[in-house]
Order: C-alpha cells, then structure tokens, then sequence
C-alpha cells in the first residue's frame, strides 16, 4: 500500500534546525536588554545584565556556527532560482491575489530562499561584527562603532524574518510543521504546496 506521507528532512537536518531557533531565540532574549534601556527587564531571566552577556556570547558561538552549516547544507537548493522560481517571484507566490495560481515550486519556494539567503548573510554579518564588539579595545573605534550599528540593524532584521518564518511555517499553512518535527508530510501537503518537489521524489503527476 502506498504511504500517506513522504518524508522531507532527516533526524540529522531536524536536530540542526531546532538548535539553530533554541540559540537565536537565547540570543534574541539575552540580546533584547542590551538592545535598547527599554528592554532592561529581560536581564531578570538570566539573573542579571552581566550574565545575560555571557549567555549572549556562548549562544552567539554556537548560532554562528550551527546557522552557517545550516546553510551550506541548503546551499544549492535556496541559491537556484529557476524559471519557475521567477514566475513565482512575478505572481508574488500569489500571496497578493486572490485567484487560485498554479506554480511550480520546487522543495523550497522563492520565498524560503530569500529568508534563508537573507539568516546567511545576518549570520556572517553579526558573527563578524560581534567579535569587534566583544574586543573593543583591540580594534579602531570607528570598527567597533559600524559593527554596533550592523549588530543592531542585524538583530531587528532577523527577528523580523523569523517571525514571518514562523507564521508561515505554522498557522500560515497547516500541516508544514510536520515536517521539521516528524521529518514528513502528506502526500497532498506536498502536492499541494510544492508540486514540483513531489513529482521529483514520487515520479507521480501532482
Ligand atoms: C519556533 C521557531 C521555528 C519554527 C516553528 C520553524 C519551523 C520550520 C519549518 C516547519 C520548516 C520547514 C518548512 C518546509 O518544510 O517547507 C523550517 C525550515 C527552515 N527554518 Fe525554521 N522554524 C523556526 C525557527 C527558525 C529559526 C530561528 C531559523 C533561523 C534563524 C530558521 C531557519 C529555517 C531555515 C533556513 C529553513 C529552511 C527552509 C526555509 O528557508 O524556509 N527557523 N522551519
């Protein structure tokens, strides 16, 4: 009998994902405080300001290193786009319409490439910048100043995608959380969201 499910992530891929989010969410908590004065409460949840650094910096290692593997992992299928990709891009995943669009999406849309491409580059970004912040003194001033302000503008943006990502990855469309926690998803899932990716893995017709 044919199975219901097709899988879609391995245990090694779903283990590296959810230690990606638990260090950018400590990152983002022991990060919030040091952020702006407005945010000082959330010093609290790590028993002070001087342990929320320390926290920020062993998170900060870890995220850097498990996100940037993270994407060289992905690299080939988020760097490509195709035709496809660019009718995708043209209809705005027809996010904005209100007709029913065909597209063919492969394993990830233009949309997941983007947001992927986008936590690379804030990877590297606040990994470089971050070291100028933690040794200030061994660097110029004017270095430790842009590598604040990148760090900032970094940190917001991230927040901001991940957001969407995680809309999108759970109420926005039932039934892909699946995927990253059990590692499969249904047939009709897959048909449904990414047609192309289902004929590539089943040879069936979506
Ligand atoms: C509670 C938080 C999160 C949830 C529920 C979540 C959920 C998911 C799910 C369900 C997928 C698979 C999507 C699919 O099969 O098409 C996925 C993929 C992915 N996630 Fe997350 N995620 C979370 C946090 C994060 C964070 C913090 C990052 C990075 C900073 C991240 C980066 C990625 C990447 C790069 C992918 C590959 C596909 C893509 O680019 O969208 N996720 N996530």
């Amino acid at each position: 009998m044919i199975s219901k499910y097709i899988d879609r992530f391995s245990t090694k891929e779903r283990v590296l994902h959810w230690f990606v989010t638990v260090t950018f969410f400590s990152l983002m908590l022991s990060g919030l405080g040091l952020y702006s004065r407005l945010f000082n409460g959330y010093f609290s949840l790590f028993g002070g300001g001087s342990n929320a650094i320390l926290v920020h910096k062993i998170a900060g290692v870890m995220f850097f290193f498990s996100s940037l593997i993270l994407f060289l992992h992905n690299r080939e299928k988020v760097t490509e786009f195709d035709q496809d990709d660019q009718e995708w891009i043209r209809l705005r995943g027809g996010y904005l319409s209100t007709d029913e669009v065909h597209l063919n999406v492969g394993k990830f849309n233009p949309g997941q490439k983007m947001f992927a491409i986008f936590i690379g580059a804030a990877t590297a970004v606040l990994g470089i910048t971050g070291i100028f912040i933690w040794f200030p003194e061994s660097f110029p001033r004017w270095i430790v100043q842009i590598s604040l302000m990148l760090h900032g503008l970094m940190f917001v943006g991230s927040i901001m995608f991940v957001v969407v990502h995680v809309y999108l990855a759970t109420i926005g469309n039932p039934g892909t959380l699946e995927a990253m926690l059990w590692g499969r998803v249904t047939r009709s899932w897959a048909r449904h969201h990414h047609p192309k990716w289902y004929k590539e893995t089943t040879g069936d017709n979506p």
